[in-house]
Order: structure tokens, then C-alpha cells, then sequence
């Protein structure tokens, strides 16, 4: 059966992470038996299939690209060992209950169920999907079908997960939302998260964990040094302390509170560098240039300066993205 061998590849990819040219072998036969079964090849280079879906914040990715996602090879590895580990956890801590997990954003290759429910059996785990996109909910769909999957999903949602309004919310032991890029730009992780989390019960986790947006300066490199030396200078964004500030009544911000990071002084930096830090679970930590979530922004820093003061604001409406003045 299908399933079974999905399951020895992903037990092989976890296995083999301090092998990333094997996870990656790994990883291209699981997207070659996905590209057989859902033709989205043949699905064609079509607009509806390439043009990202505008949500009440921030822009869903398209089917085309959410489908590449699977290829981010070190994302897709990390969060699938992160996710076979929360599910363990959270199975230790609620002996002999089914493990629900809501998956917003699933893609049609919905990586996190198909990937995962081979691992488990149906009655220790349960799927509720959502995903904006019609096109690939409805891919995801006959996925999880051809794959024999579909006694894990207990619910398909196509709607948009910034204002969804999940029903039975609290049975969710596990919210899993992917919806991110690098400097948190365009996609609704945050809105998600703003909507979401106070919804769901208190001891609901989350993958990814939490994002942080980071700004560091760099020295100019002397002799004898292979790399720069850096300091971090401030937190432009830290998520999950930001929707703290929703308690469920509360409308999304047109922006969160800038952050205003001062270049003057003694010492002479060379570039400044924003970095995303995806925190997934635990200690699994998605680093600089590892994926394309966590691809720096660097910027030159020229003197004399002309503007001694940076400020940061991440900015929600109308368009979701990091915002810079000076
Ligand atoms: C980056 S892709 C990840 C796909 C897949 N989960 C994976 O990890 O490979 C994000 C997916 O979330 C969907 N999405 C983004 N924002 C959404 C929203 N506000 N509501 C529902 N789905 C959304 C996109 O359509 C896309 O399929």
C-alpha cells in the first residue's frame, strides 16, 4: 500500500536529518509519488494556479507554490520531526484521548497529514484541515484519498483562517500553520495567529511555535577573520508575545508598535541584518539561510549617516509586511 511506503519515507527522513542529501533524496520520491497522483504537473502553469488568494490580512500562496513548499527541504524535515514529536508528547500527556490537531493551511500536498497519519493509527489522531484556496483543498482532498488517509481528517474547511471561527475549538491539542515567509512577508501567520489562539484552548500547541524578527549589526571584517562579528541590536517582532495582546474581543491592528534602533556612537558597522527566527518546537529552530522563511535581509550601512535613527513597524493592513523608516 501507498501509505506504507509514505510511512518508511518519512520515518527515513527523520532518521537520516543529520543527512540532509539524504532527506533530500528522501523527500523528492515522496513529491514524485504526489506528482503521479494529483497531475499537478498537468494542472499547468493556468493563472488560477499561480496567482495567490487575497484573505481578510496578508495573501494565501499559490497552488503551484504552496505545492513547492514540500521542497523546502530543511523546512519540511524539521517541521515534520517537530510535529511526530509534539504528537508523541501531547499523546504522554493525555493517555488513552484521540490527538486533534487543526491544520490551517494545508497546500494541496497537505505534507503535515499525509507525511504524519501514516506514522499513527486513525484512532490516535485526528485532522481538521482548512485551507482558502479551493483548488488545493480539493488536490489535498483526493490525496489524502488515493493514499487511504481519509479516516484521519475528521473535517475540510475552505475558508479563511484569519477570520474562521473553528467549531468545538478546544478539543485541539495542535495547531499547525505553515503560513509564513521570510520577514514574515504577505502570508497571514500573524492575522492566523491573532484570530486563532484565543479561540483555542490555553494548552493548545502550535507549530511553528513562534516567529521573531531580528535586526543585528555587522563589524567590518579585519584581517585574518573568515566572518564578520555581529551583535543584535533588537526585536523588531516577537509573535507570540504581539497577539498576546488579543483576548478574543480585540480587532487586528492596522500595525504593532515600532521599534526604533539607533546607529549613531562610537562604533562603525558595515551592513545590518534582519534575520526571521522560526522557533518550531522545543529546541527545533529553523537558522539563517537554512530555508527560504529564514533567508536574511541585509542592508549596507554607508557613512556619514544620514539618518542616525531606523524605525521597524510590522504593518497588517492594508498589506501585511515589515515596514521600514527613517
Ligand atoms: C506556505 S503554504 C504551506 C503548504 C503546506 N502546509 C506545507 O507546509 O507544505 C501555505 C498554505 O496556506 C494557505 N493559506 C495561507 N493563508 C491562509 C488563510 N488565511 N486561510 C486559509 N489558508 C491559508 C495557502 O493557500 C497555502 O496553501
Amino acid at each position: 500500500m501507498l501509505s506504507n511506503t509514505i510511512k518508511k519515507l518519512s520515518t527515513a527522513i527523520i532518521d537520516n536529518q543529520s543527512n540532509p542529501s539524504k532527506a533530500k533524496e528522501l523527500i523528492d520520491e515522496i513529491h514524485k509519488h504526489f506528482l503521479e497522483i494529483t497531475n499537478i504537473a498537468d494542472m499547468g502553469e493556468g493563472l488560477q494556479n499561480l496567482a495567490a488568494v487575497p484573505t481578510a490580512s496578508g495573501a494565501a500562496i499559490s497552488l503551484n507554490h504552496a505545492a513547492a513548499c514540500l521542497l523546502d527541504y530543511r523546512r519540511t524535515t524539521k517541521f515534520l520531526d517537530a510535529m511526530v514529536s509534539l504528537i508523541r508528547e501531547k499523546q504522554q500527556q493525555h493517555p488513552n484521548e484521540i490527538i486533534n490537531i487543526f491544520y490551517a493551511g494545508c497546500g494541496p500536498y497537505a505534507p503535515f497529514i499525509t507525511l504524519i497519519a501514516p506514522l499513527f493509527n486513525s484512532k490516535e489522531v485526528q485532522f481538521s484541515i482548512l485551507e482558502i484556496n479551493t483548488a488545493s483543498i480539493q488536490v489535498a482532498k483526493n490525496l489524502i484519498k488515493e493514499l487511504n488517509l481519509s479516516e484521519y481528517v475528521s473535517e475540510y474547511y475552505t475558508a479563511d483562517a484569519v477570520t474562521f471561527q473553528i467549531p468545538d475549538a478546544k478539543k485541539y491539542h495542535i495547531l499547525f500553520s505553515e503560513t509564513l515567509d521570510a520577514l514574515l512577508y504577505r502570508e497571514s501567520y500573524v492575522p492566523i495567529l491573532w484570530n486563532m489562539l484565543p479561540q483555542l484552548s490555553e494548552n493548545c500547541a502550535v507549530i511553528p511555535n513562534n516567529v521573531i524578527v531580528e535586526a543585528s549589526m555587522t563589524f567590518p571584517k579585519q584581517e585574518g577573520e573568515d566572518t564578520k562579528k555581529e551583535k543584535q541590536v533588537g526585536v523588531i517582532l516577537n509573535v507570540r508575545e504581539a497577539v498576546k495582546a488579543n483576548d478574543g474581543s480585540k480587532t487586528l491592528p492596522e500595525s504593532f508598535e515600532p521599534i526604533t534602533i539607533n546607529l549613531s556612537g562610537e562604533e562603525k558597522y558595515s551592513t545590518m541584518i534582519v534575520d526571521t527566527k522560526v522557533h518550531i518546537h522545543k529546541d527545533i529552530w529553523l537558522y539563517r539561510n537554512e530555508s527560504s522563511l529564514s533567508i536574511p535581509l541585509e542592508m549596507e550601512i554607508v557613512y556619514p549617516l544620514e539618518a542616525p535613527n531606523v524605525t521597524f513597524f510590522y504593518q497588517l493592513k492594508p498589506s501585511v509586511e515589515l515596514k521600514l523608516s527613517n
